[in-house]
């Protein structure tokens, strides 16, 4: 494979070394990280990615923050039903927090991982890509 693209861009282009073509392959452990503690969600949507990893053992759901972009009021059943699940399992939840200035809606806190998945403003204006 490495050599079909090495013949495509022509034999002076520099060569990909396999190591780090291995290193970017390597898939994201989310469960490792929640398990680290201290983890932001950013943009969950219903939140049922961050109450999946709340459930795993070995996370403390009190070390996570799951926060949403849209307001508590305009959240849909399965969100909110979601947000209530994490809430009793004592993890913090937060509503209107917008990606693009965390530090209105959460102040100085740092966190140790920051998730934010499928990032969609739900617009398809070339301004948003
Ligand atoms: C495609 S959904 C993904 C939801 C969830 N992360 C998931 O993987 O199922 C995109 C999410 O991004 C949120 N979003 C859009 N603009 C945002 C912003 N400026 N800050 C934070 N979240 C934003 C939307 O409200 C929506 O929940």
């Amino acid at each position: 494979m490495l050599d079909a693209v090495q013949h495509a861009v022509g034999r002076d282009a520099p060569v990909v070394e396999q190591k780090k073509l291995n290193r970017a392959t390597q898939k994201f452990d989310f469960a490792a990280r929640a398990r680290l503690g201290s983890a932001l969600f950013v943009g969950e949507g219903n939140f049922s990615f961050a109450l999946a990893l709340a459930h795993l053992k070995g996370v403390s759901p009190s070390s996570l923050l799951a926060t949403e972009y849209e307001d508590e009021a305009d959240l849909g059943d399965t969100a909110y039903d979601n947000a209530a699940k994490l809430l009793k399992l004592g993890a913090q939840v937060k509503t209107g927090v917008d990606a693009t200035c965390l530090s209105k809606a959460i102040g100085p806190r740092r966190f140790r991982t920051i998730i934010f998945q499928f990032p969609n403003v739900a617009s398809r204006e070339a301004l948003y890509g």
